[in-house]
């Protein structure tokens, strides 16, 4: 197997179905010159048919979103919750890596607006009986679905079942790609609690090589004009990381100076194919966030981490309970409310269609390979041994 260059996918593990286009470095993100004040959100129209990535969204359509987003959230704090803006859509869940809060959000969010929710048990589904992955989605595609979330364990996964069904797409996870949700949902929290995005320090902090968190946040916050860091042992870090627009760091404390946000990461053992860190403990002595550390952040820094935590392992439970600095829960309500707002605008800009245009052909590049979808449940990292 020929290992990726691409910075969005690095690791030959995942290497199984296709190798998505690369991050372009921060000066060629898609970040259309002429908005320099304040953009008039009025007159426009998110242009995308689906949501695979950040890669390939300017900043207008990424504000878009947080400004629908922002009037969901308001919504979602009142006792009734419904707008009727997806009566009569279907939504189906395509879940093939476990998830409690993206999975959550997504049926509640489609609920909120009114939407029939599906979400298929893939644990006794047709893909336990060996069916690939597109015949799946030309089956799913049959039901006149209106709108697909999909998580995948393999990096391309998503954009591939795009061109095959005929609804709108929403990539929840691909591999070590792309969580464009994750991102927008982050990018919504610091809005309200910290302000305008540009010009904020935020360091993204622990298992870079593995995360799509990552990724798409580099990008979502690199077009909103934030300064991007990335702190992680040397092992964790994508070769090729320097090229993303961010800065990168091994130390904590050096890394961390200054920041405004601090966004910790899981270490995601069930993409781990090898020896990345001695031992649990020598990463939480390094890299694990606890008040010594945060102490070199701004006094006012928030936390954030998308969860699910490994409480000691890459942040000390005080801080990721602390009441005023913790942002953690207030991410997950945002999560919501963001997509209800990607969900909508996408349901908007549907072409009217008609049944499957039968154009995919159910060919073994699509099957469901290397899914390794180990999950992590217990606190432990269970890393190995040099
Ligand atoms: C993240 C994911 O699935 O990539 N979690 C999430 O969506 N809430 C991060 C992780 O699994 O560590």
């Amino acid at each position: 197997m020929t290992p990726h260059t691409s910075p969005f996918c690095h690791s030959p593990i995942r290497a199984t179905l296709f190798t998505p286009p690369a991050l372009p470095p921060r000066s060629a993100c898609d970040m259309p010159p002429e908005i320099t004040g304040d953009p008039s959100m009025a007159d426009y129209a998110f242009p995308h048919r689906h949501l695979l990535g950040i890669e390939g969204l300017n900043r207008l359509d990424i504000e878009t979103l947080l400004e629908l987003g922002d009037k969901y959230v308001e919504l979602n704090r009142q006792r009734v919750k419904h707008a009727g803006t997806l009566n009569g859509q279907t939504l189906v869940n395509l879940f093939f890596e476990n998830s409690t809060r993206t999975q959550g959000s997504f049926e509640i969010a489609g609920r909120r607006l009114g939407a029939d929710v599906v979400t298929m048990p893939i644990a006794t589904s047709s893909v336990k009986k060996g069916e690939t992955l597109i015949d799946t989605a030309m089956t799913l595609n049959a039901m006149r679905p209106d709108l697909l979330v999909i998580r995948h364990p393999s990096s391309g996964a998503v954009k591939l079942l795009s061109r095959k069904v005929d609804c709108a797409v929403i990539n929840a996870g691909d591999g070590t790609h792309e969580h464009p949700t994750q991102a927008l949902l982050d990018a919504l929290t610091i809005r309200r609690r910290v302000g305008d995005i540009g010009g904020l320090k935020i360091a993204i902090c622990g298992d870079i090589l593995h995360s799509r968190v990552a990724r798409s946040n580099v990008a979502c916050l690199n077009i909103l004009g934030a300064e991007v860091r990335l702190i992680a042992p040397r092992t964790l870090t994508p070769p090729g990381a320097a090229d993303w627009g961010a800065k990168i760091f091994t130390d904590m404390r050096a890394g961390l100076k200054g920041c405004d946000v601090v966004m910790m990461l899981r270490l995601q053992q069930e993409r781990m194919d090898g020896a990345y860190l001695p031992s649990a403990r020598e990463y939480f002595h390094f890299w694990g966030l606890d008040e010594e550390k945060l102490s070199h952040a701004k006094p006012t820094a928030f936390v954030m981490h998308p969860g699910p935590m490994n409480r000691g392992v890459e942040i000390e439970s005080g801080i990721a309970d602390h009441k005023t600095r913790s942002l953690i829960t207030e991410q997950v309500e945002m999560g919501v409310a963001v997509r209800m707002a990607v969900l909508e605008t996408l349901a908007k800009n549907a072409p009217e269609i008609g049944l499957a245009t039968g154009t995919a052909t159910a060919t073994a590049t699509g099957t469901a390979t290397g899914t390794t979808t180990g999950t992590t449940t217990g606190p432990g990292i269970g890393v190995k041994t040099r």
